[in-house]
């Protein structure tokens, strides 16, 4: 399909209402898609809206994990998204199979196991718990004290609750790759570029750019922060998206990319398959859809539910 980008506009909205459809997005989105939104967010936020929305159906532009979230929650409606080949590196970092094989072998330790919601279905129906960048210090400061804690996939995130509530919890040694391609220098080289400029950062960086940041927090908090700062510019260590929102929300400051060693910005290629043409595309076709099996949603929602509890 290939339609003027304001006819795009008008169709996207016109088969939104026909729908009776809600678009959920991700900070990382395009600003074209984060535009067309009935709400943009960080994870936590999405999945609270996912939770209460009335709509028919879910158009969630974001990556894999993310929908499946949504349908985890809402098993009658129509949830799509407009790739299905939208992944994510830390995801794919913990197969279901081998977090199971994992706790068979060490089931003596008895492990509590907290999951970043960026996983499978399969490892959320495994885990006690899911946790968000935006909840993980209270989630684990609410585990029960006399379990070892299993912190599942992303190792710079969980190092990052350790230091922030003193829990020590063994980390699964998965990443995101975006956030991986910042490092000291990068991010070292931008402090002294914009010496007047704030460095905030996401959490699944690692450690070594997390101590060069004035903030660390999760890409909603970011926006509170930000507002909330009497400094007038910021150096953003996380996905380029995330700037569209800052900039349309906080129009009098001033936002400046995170680099890394290779780009003035990174981008998450995964993210970035969603365009306008796909949106227009799977909110015409309803598809692709998430579908999940029956069992495998119910141990699913167990998890999800007991965080949206404790949030
Ligand atoms: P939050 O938006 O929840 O901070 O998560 C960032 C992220 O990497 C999502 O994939
Ligand atoms: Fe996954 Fe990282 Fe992309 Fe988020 S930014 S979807 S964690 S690869």
């Amino acid at each position: 399909m290939s339609a003027h980008p304001t006819d795009l506009v008008t169709e996207i909205l016109r088969l939104k209402k026909d729908r009776n459809a809600v678009i959920l997005a991700h900070n990382y989105q395009i600003e074209e898609i984060q535009n067309v939104a009935d709400f943009v967010g960080d994870s936590l936020g999405l999945s609270i809206q996912a939770a209460e929305t009335q709509a028919d159906v879910i158009i969630f532009c974001g990556v894999h994990f993310m929908g499946e979230t949504a349908k985890i929650l809402n098993p009658s409606k129509t949830v799509v998204i407009p790739d299905m080949d939208a992944g994510c590196s830390l995801a794919d970092s913990c197969p279901a199979e081998k977090l199971e094989a994992f706790l068979k072998e060490y089931s003596a330790k008895n492990y509590y196991v907290i999951a970043y919601i960026n996983c499978s279905a399969g490892v959320k129906a495994i885990a006690d718990v899911i946790c968000t960048s935006g909840n993980a210090v209270k989630i684990v400061n609410a585990a029960p004290e006399d379990r070892p804690i299993l912190f599942v996939p992303d190792q710079n995130l969980g190092a990052w609750v350790t230091e922030q509530t003193g829990r020590p919890m063994d980390l699964w040694q998965g990443s995101c790759y975006v956030h991986m391609e910042y490092t000291r220098d990068s991010i070292e080289r931008a402090k002294h570029e914009y010496p007047e400029a704030l460095v905030v950062a996401h959490p699944e960086c690692p450690q070594a750019v997390r101590l060069l940041a004035d903030e660390v927090c999760s890409t909603e908090k970011m926006i509170g922060y930000c507002k909330n700062s009497p400094a007038n510019a910021f150096i953003i260590v996380t996905e380029e998206g995330m700037l569209h929102r800052l900039r349309r929300e906080i129009p009098g400051k001033v936002f400046i990319p995170g680099p890394t060693d290779q780009c003035a910005c990174a981008e998450c290629r995964y993210m970035k398959r969603n365009t306008m043409e796909k949106l227009y595309l799977c909110l015409q076709d309803l598809k692709p859809e998430i579908l999940i099996e029956e069992g495998l949603r119910l141990n699913a929602e167990r998890s999800v539910r007991r965080m949206l509890e404790l949030s």
